[in-house]
């Protein structure tokens, strides 16, 4: 079947960076268009009409958007932990799990508004990590690219004691909320920074169980650590960390921002899940998974990159090296069998302007293609001429990577033939961010299953997890001499036992 899909590989690169002005995905339909009014240009790529007839029907063939239905019709698709996936019932009205009623009614009780917010906390201190951590700090990003809100949102995670001494000096604690965000409720940071929060509190006479808050899979381990019941948010064990953005995940960020914000963020996600639900086998995010797999398998390309021109979106690519990388990076496949073939791409990326001052001179000019996706905004909340610079600059970036910067071949011009995805949403909105994650995530559900693989476990995390709350306590004061005393002896050899 891949015979001349392989052959289409041979011309490659090379064939595209000589025929400049030729965009080779050109004419392909399902290549250009729109969903759910999120446009997508994924004709910039390295793909024949005759490659890309096969990746569909090799879609067929692994059953793509059967996979995809399974998940949405909750069966048991995450093997290995024996569990559903349940993220896309968070951002769906009709089925949202029972457990979206505390969400709401707790958000209620605090007197949060659409509009303001919460009136009873000035700030609101997120603790978790992860999954815990980057999805509500994106919103709060994004957010604050649009107004000034004095920083009601805090994000602590991996921070240092020093770090959260100087933070606490400018913070009101009575005034202040805690939110514990985290699924199993033993992660080691996030229990660390909740007990020294809690101390804050109790060494400022102040009664923590009024302003602390947990959101966890786990609502008996909250209990037993002494939180109020109504302050605790069950999430469910069926949502993933890195999908769980729409669950109580997001309570802190509606805690401070107003569940108006929050809900029109998830009315973006519902808006895209709509639209693949529809027709997932013709998919635009099946469409983008083929491409990463494309790459992935045949050209043997190691990396991709997202590269968002919306400025107060810059956490946008953390948050989807995760989502994409501990749901891919994965080499036993979905019947626990050694896998074959290359699987996941490692995500870098960065905010658009910045990039260009970084490392799109590599995108342009290595040795190695790394396929960008670049997302644009049509029109930002503050108006002017800035979503026209943005995106003059995204389309410059992606001309210069696919033409070269001119006709010759020298050292001074770009050689082109470098593939790139454009994804413009109609504006900076929380809803538009929630499209484009909600298209990250079908995507990794896709490519999941091209790639034959579990996307919803994350062994690898578990084992650094096991191994450093072993280690903790046996490490040696750090002092240089015990330090080196400890490395000399051999540091496998030492904990071994
Ligand atoms: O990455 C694995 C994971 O367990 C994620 O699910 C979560 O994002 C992160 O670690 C933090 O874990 P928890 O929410 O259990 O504190």
């Amino acid at each position: 079947m891949w015979a001349a899909a392989r052959h289409d590989l041979k011309l490659g690169l090379v064939q595209v960076a000589t025929s400049r002005g030729q965009l080779v995905g050109e004419n392909l339909p399902p290549l250009v268009g729109e969903v759910a009014g999120l446009g997508f240009d994924f004709s910039r790529n390295l793909v024949s009409a005759n490659s890309w007839g096969l990746l569909r029907k090799y879609s067929v063939a692994r059953g793509a958007a059967k996979f995809w239905q399974a998940v949405a019709d909750g069966e048991p698709v995450n093997r290995t932990e024996n569990r559903t996936a349940s993220h896309m019932s968070w951002r769906d009205p009709g089925s949202a799990p029972a457990q979206h009623q505390a969400f709401f009614s707790l958000l209620s009780s605090l007197g949060v508004t659409d509009a303001e917010g919460s009136p009873r906390f000035d700030r609101v201190l997120n603790v978790g990590i992860g999954g815990s951590e980057f999805g509500p700090n994106l919103l709060a990003q994004a957010q604050v690219g649009v107004e000034d809100l004095n920083q009601r949102y805090v994000s602590l995670s991996s921070i240092t004691p020093t770090h959260l001494r100087q933070m606490l000096k400018t913070v009101d604690l009575e005034r202040s909320a805690v939110v514990v965000s985290s699924k199993s409720f033993t992660t080691g940071e996030t229990m660390r920074l909740a007990r020294q929060l809690r101390s804050q509190f109790e060494s400022q006479g102040l009664s923590w169980r009024d302003n602390f808050f947990a959101v966890t899979a786990e609502p008996q381990k909250a209990l037993a650590w002494g939180f109020t019941p109504n302050h605790v948010l069950d999430m469910t064990k069926s949502v993933g960390g890195r999908y769980s953005l729409a669950s109580p995940i997001g309570f802190s960020f509606a805690l401070a921002y107003g569940l108006g914000a929050f809900a029109s963020f998830r009315a973006g996600m519902r808006l895209v899940d709509e639209a693949v639900a529809r027709d997932p086998g013709q998919s635009a995010p099946l469409s983008h998974a083929l491409i990463w797999f494309w790459y992935r398998v045949f050209f043997n390309l190691q990396s991709v990159a997202v590269i968002p021109y919306v400025p107060q979106w810059r956490l946008l690519t953390g948050y989807l090296q995760q989502l994409l990388m501990e749901s891919l990076g994965k080499s036993f496949d979905s019947q626990g069998h050694p896998v074959n073939t290359p699987v996941g791409s490692v995500v870098l990326g960065e905010v658009g302007t910045n990039a260009q001052h970084s490392f799109m001179q590599y995108l342009q000019f290595s040795t190695t293609a790394v396929p960008a996706d670049l997302i644009g905004a049509l029109s930002f909340e503050s108006d002017d001429d800035f979503a026209d610079f943005q995106l003059a600059n995204l389309f410059a970036q992606s001309q210069a990577l696919l033409f070269g910067a001119g006709e010759s071949t020298n050292e001074l011009d770009p050689p082109g033939g470098r593939p790139s995805n454009l994804l413009l949403t109609r504006d900076d909105s929380l809803k538009s961010l929630g499209q484009v994650i909600s298209f990250y995530e079908h995507s990794t559900l896709f490519q999941a299953a091209l790639y034959d693989v579990n996307p919803f476990d994350q062994w690898g995390v578990e084992a650094g997890k096991k191994i450093a709350a072993k280690l903790f306590g046996r490490i040696p004061t750090p002092s240089l001499k015990v330090a080196l005393e400890f490395f000399g002896n051999g540091i496998t050899g030492r904990f071994r036992s």
